[in-house]
C-alpha cells in the first residue's frame, strides 16, 4: 500500500527536525562561548591580581565589597554580570567591556559563586 500523505504527521515532523536544528546549533553556540582552558587560566589570574587589587587578595574585601560565595550566591547572575562589565558609577568599580567579553564576565560569575580556588 502507498503511504497517504498526511498533512498533520508531515508538519509534526517538519517541526520536530526543526526545533532539533534549533537545539543543536544553541548547543554549540552555548558551548563554543565557554572561554578556553588556556583563557580560563588568564581569567582566573585576573581575578586573583585585578579584582583583587581592590576587593583584596583573597577577595574577603577591601576598597571594594568582598566578592566571596556567601555575598554573591544569592544575586542574580545578569546583575552580576552587567556590573563587571558596566562598572558602577559613583564608585571606583571600573567598567570592563573592553576586556573581558559577556560570556567571560559570566564565566566570572560562576568563578566566584564557586570560590576562586587559593
Ligand atoms: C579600582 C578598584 C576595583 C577594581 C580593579 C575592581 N573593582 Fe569591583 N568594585 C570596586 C568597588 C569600589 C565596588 C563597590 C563596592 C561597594 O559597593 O561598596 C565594586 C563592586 C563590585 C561588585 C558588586 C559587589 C556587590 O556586592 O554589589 C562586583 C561583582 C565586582 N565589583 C566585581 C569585580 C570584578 C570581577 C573585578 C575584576 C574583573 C573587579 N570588581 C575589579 C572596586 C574595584
Amino acid at each position: 500500500m502507498l503511504p497517504t500523505f498526511d498533512t498533520e504527521t508531515g508538519v509534526k515532523k517538519f517541526l520536530a527536525a526543526g526545533l532539533g536544528a534549533i537545539l543543536a546549533v544553541m548547543i554549540v553556540t552555548v558551548s563554543s562561548a565557554a572561554p578556553t582552558a588556556g583563557r580560563q587560566e588568564e581569567l582566573v589570574n585576573l581575578v586573583k591580581h585585578d579584582c583583587g587589587s581592590c576587593h583584596g587578595l583573597t577577595l574577603k574585601g577591601g576598597l571594594g565589597s568582598a566578592l566571596l560565595p556567601k555575598q554573591l550566591s544569592e544575586r542574580p547572575d545578569e546583575d552580576l554580570v552587567a556590573i563587571i562589565l558596566e562598572g558602577l558609577t559613583d564608585t571606583p568599580m571600573p567598567p570592563w567591556e573592553g576586556q573581558l567579553s559577556e560570556e567571560e564576565a559570566a564565566w566570572i560569575v560562576q568563578l566566584l559563586k564557586k570560590g576562586v580556588p587559593e
